[in-house]
């Protein structure tokens, strides 16, 4: 029987995380936590609220998991840092795979991921600590995701990849089979990704003209299109 659970957390990250937990794991959830500066109120979803500080001695870890339940903010610091405090502080850090997501049985996970519906996740695929996968991606077999990474939604990632660790993949971003991606990456919405990034780098895609309603450009195409 799995430990209840603790989630890090009290915005929109931290509500999904209950929500998911809840409706498809084992996990029972019972408390939220934050850092003392942003207890603000001592509920948040209904549940308690705890101060980091008191924590381990109202949920020790011994008897309840935690799960840092964070957004991407500053290229995914913020969650690895939060994620390094639970851990100091004794917690087991439990991961989340989304029933709703095609996994085979070899599936090497660390801890602290949120993996939601519909991922196509090949054999062989590796997957880091604290590793976030949002909605409707491609792993391809042999792929090895670093720690701390965050992959947004409609992602494919060719087989045979080495991504490093906080790196980012915006929506619908694209990556050649055997690409290395070093540290810290920005892979912007629709980047095609087709050789080696070093750490630090970004890749940006070009993106649609919109032609306000007035347009010249607009106006025509709406008339040759839709006869209107
Ligand atoms: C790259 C990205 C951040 C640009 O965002 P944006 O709202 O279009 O930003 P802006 O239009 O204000 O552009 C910011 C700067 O980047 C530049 N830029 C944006 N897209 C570019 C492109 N394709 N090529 C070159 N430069 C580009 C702009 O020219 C601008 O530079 P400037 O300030 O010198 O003019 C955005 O397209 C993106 O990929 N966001 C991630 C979305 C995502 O995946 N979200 C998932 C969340 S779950």
């Amino acid at each position: 029987m799995s430990k209840p659970l603790v989630i890090f957390g009290s915005a929109e990250m931290a509500e999904l995380a209950k929500f998911y937990f809840e409706h498809d794991s084992s996990r029972k959830v019972v408390a939220f936590t934050v850092d003392d500066a942003y207890v603000k109120e001592d509920q948040f979803q209904g549940l308690p609220l705890v101060p980091f500080s008191e924590v381990a001695r109202r949920y020790p870890a011994d008897a309840y998991d935690m799960h840092v339940a964070l957004s991407y903010a500053k290229l995914n610091r913020l969650r690895q840092e939060k994620y390094e405090q639970a851990k100091a502080a004794g917690y087991t850090l439990a991961s989340y795979v989304c029933s709703k997501s095609a996994t085979w049985p070899d599936l090497a996970i660390g801890d602290n991921c949120f993996i939601l519906e519909n991922q196509t996740i090949q054999p062989t695929v590796r997957i880091g600590n604290n590793v976030m996968i949002w909605s409707g991606n491609h792993l391809g077999h042999g792929t090895e995701i670093g720690d701390h990474t965050y992959i947004a939604s409609h992602v494919v990632i060719s087989g045979h990849c080495k991504i490093g660790q906080r790196n980012f993949f915006g929506v619908n971003s694209t990556l050649r089979d055997f690409c290395n991606i070093g540290d810290d990456c920005f892979i912007a919405m629709g980047a095609s990704v087709a050789r080696d990034m070093p750490s630090g780098s970004v890749a940006l895609a070009p993106q649609a003209e919109v032609y306000e309603a007035d347009d010249r450009r607009a106006k025509a195409l709406k008339r040759m299109y839709f006869k209107i």
